[in-house]
């Protein structure tokens, strides 16, 4: 199919025609090649749908994002496999909630970091701030070697030296781009680097280019060891607490189902599991909190962050299958706050005005969000989002959203960390 039909009957489909020529104008870059692409953005589609996102909140870089990051991030860029992306800062708030749910009882704790992704930064960020945890962490896709060019960005490789995954050193589009207009041209760009740095008697480790050969190594301490094997697939004696993000919205619910299975059997008693998404600065967080009670897990709640009401990136529509149970979830929440009109109305006042003091996707002359103020770099674009995540929940806008949820008859809470949870026992 054209990309321009496709577009058109997006809109007209999804959106009564209403999306700004912006925002098409950014999805008309999708890959005409990519039907995984088309059937990701479709099924986004009809969660932005069912969950009442009016076209006048997808902005100019949430357009940008689908157009022409998300193919490059799909399984299907990556010859199916999942690629470990993974963004310094992602589970901030996640281990600040972990840390309060388990921290305060006597003794260290163990903790499985599944699907960790390279490099395994978060896990790193965990064990700083739980430093007297057994933490092991767990991939598929932990290189055998790890090749920086010149601009720092790098690929890594398996044992037969095939290119499992490259990114630039900051991963914005325009660097996306950089490297993925021609993949096979990267590909072999490093494999020759790969190749001529191995031919070096003694190959550099520090400087660009340099490589790393079992890189995960350098990251090991008495309390902190790595796995190659995923779910299902690794030999480990039970956790106190499980950690799995980014990971299961690749799969379907028969894969969920299956994973639940096995973390069940990886618990300690009272152990505790969270499974979700998010993006940069912990924003778009949302998760699932599964206890093992009796040698069964419980599912005991579900959290989310107030952004996803707006959120500046994809995470909140991400599935890969139409049974993702947990997009599906969030995505029910979501409606049934967004057709409140009064509480949209409050909130709409502050996030907008949070949006034009920062810089970050105000609205346009047309109600539309719209871009990012070219002058903010990457890094300072997430400490931004934090500081408006922040804001909406120092002004009570997450207790308000929680209050709206409880009006319709849910159980809901502000967890610790300030995202709202609802009960599900
Ligand atoms: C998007 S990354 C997420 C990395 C990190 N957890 C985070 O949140 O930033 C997804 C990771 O899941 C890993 N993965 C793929 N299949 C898996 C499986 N069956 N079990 C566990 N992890 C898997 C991939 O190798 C990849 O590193």
């Amino acid at each position: 199919m054209e990309v321009q039909n496709f577009v058109n009957d997006l809109n007209k489909d999804f959106f009564n025609g209403a999306l700004s020529p912006a925002f098409t104008e950014q999805l008309l870059q999708l890959p005409m090649d990519r039907p995984d692409v088309f059937a990701m953005v479709q099924r986004m589609f009809g969660a932005m749908n069912q969950a009442n996102f009016p076209a006048q909140d997808l902005s100019v870089m949430v357009g940008e994002v689908l157009g022409t990051l998300l193919a490059r991030i799909l399984p299907g860029a990556w010859e199916g496999r999942v690629p470990p992306i993974t963004v310094p800062g992602r589970h901030k708030v996640i281990d600040q909630y972990i840390k309060n749910r388990m921290g305060s009882t006597a003794g260290s704790k163990s903790m499985l970091d599944i699907g960790c992704g390279f490099p395994p930064y978060t896990t790193l960020e965990s064990s700083k701030l739980v430093s007297d945890w057994k933490i092991i962490a767990a991939d598929p896709s932990l290189p055998v070697y790890l090749v920086y060019d010149e601009q720092e960005n790098y690929a890594t490789f398996d044992a037969d030296k095939n290119v499992i995954y490259f990114q630039p050193s900051i991963p914005s589009v325009e660097n996306w781009n950089a490297l993925l207009s021609d993949a096979k041209a990267t590909k072999a760009r490093f494999g020759g680097l790969l190749d001529e740095l191995l031919s070096q008697p003694h190959p550099s480790t520090s400087g660009n280019p340099r490589l790393e050969t079992n890189p995960i190594k350098a990251y090991e301490t008495d309390k902190l060891s790595f796995v190659r094997g995923g779910i299902g697939q690794v030999d480990i004696e039970p956790v106190d607490c499980i950690r799995c993000f980014n990971v299961l919205y690749y799969f379907d619910d028969a894969f969920f189902q299956n994973a639940l299975q096995w973390f069940e059997n990886k618990l300690n008693e009272g152990g505790m599991l969270l499974a979700g998404g998010n993006w940069a600065a912990s924003s778009e967080c949302y998760y699932h909190e599964y206890q093992k009670i009796d040698g069964h897990l419980v599912e005991k709640e579900f959290a989310f962050g107030i952004d996803t009401l707006c959120p500046f990136g994809v995470v909140t529509w991400y599935a890969n299958h139409d049974d993702d149970r947990q997009t599906a979830r969030l995505i029910h929440y979501l409606g049934i706050i967004r057709k409140d009109k009064s509480f949209m109305d409050e909130f709409y006042k502050l996030n907008d005005a949070l949006r034009a003091k920062y810089g970050l996707c105000p609205r346009d002359a047309h109600g539309y969000y719209g871009i990012v103020d070219p002058s903010i770099s990457p890094l300072e674009l997430w400490q931004l989002v934090e500081k408006i995540i922040n804001e909406l929940n120092e002004a009570g806008l997450n207790h308000k959203a929680a209050e709206v949820l409880n009006q319709a008859g849910l159980k809901a809470r502000i967890n610790e960390v300030g995202h709202v949870a609802i009960n599900l026992q």
